[in-house]
């Protein structure tokens, strides 16, 4: 992941941003539901990587968590997500890198909702994924649609978005490797989820 890539990255969600609402949300059910297939813990401290403008912060919301840490590094996305959420105490919104992120305290669940195509760098990805966690904490990388259309989607994006196609959750846990007990592995046509626990 270089510098380049980045920048091209937050341009085009930044630009995304306005309109992100109206074309994503109003989807609690379904993703509480979600959460509940990956095993969400309740009362935890929640990492929400790659927040957008906080499609995730309601369901998270039902597991009662002790913080929620929203990060995004789009500028824009993260200011939607603050005007939406400002009242809320447990949540602290945060514009920041994944990549760079150097957290003050592991938290106990990270999540990231329909985005981690965009993590090019799948090594880095997990190392940073262990580094957020306590040992034995919990990672969900979870989408809201099925593989063929996650990839299509992406394969239609008005260049030059970057992302990777989306392999299969067995491919995906080989790509990020043996640091984890992978124990949730579903993909339907309205879900995908790779989700498992730090060693
Ligand atoms: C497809 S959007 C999904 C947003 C949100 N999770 C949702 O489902 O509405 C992907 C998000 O990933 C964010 N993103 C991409 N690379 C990132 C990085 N290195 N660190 C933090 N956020 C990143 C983008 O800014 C964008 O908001």
């Amino acid at each position: 992941m270089n510098k380049q890539h980045t920048s091209t990255i937050k341009q085009f969600f930044d630009k995304a941003a306005a309109s992100w609402d109206t074309y994503n949300g109003g989807e609690t059910d379904k993703l509480v539901s979600l959460l509940k297939a990956a095993h969400f813990p309740s009362h935890a401290k929640v990492l929400d990587v790659a927040c957008g403008t906080g499609v995730m912060v309601e369901p998270v919301l039902t597991f009662q968590p002790i913080k929620l840490l929203a990060m995004d590094i789009s500028p824009a996305m993260i200011e939607i997500l603050e005007s939406k959420y400002s009242a809320l105490s447990c949540l602290q919104a945060a514009v920041q890198d994944f990549y760079l992120y150097d957290p003050d305290e592991q938290a106990d669940v990270l999540i990231v909702y329909n985005a981690y195509p965009h993590f090019i760098d799948k090594q880095r990805f997990s190392a940073q994924i262990i580094k957020c966690l306590r040992p034995g904490g919990r990672f969900i990388i979870a989408h809201g649609s099925g593989r063929q259309v996650i990839n299509s989607r992406h394969d239609s994006l008005d260049k030059p978005c970057i992302s990777t196609p989306l392999l299969s959750c067995s491919e995906e846990a080989s790509r990020l490797g043996s640091e984890f007990v992978y124990d949730v592995m579903l993909e339907t046509e309205d879900y995908y989820i790779l989700s498992g626990t730090t060693k």
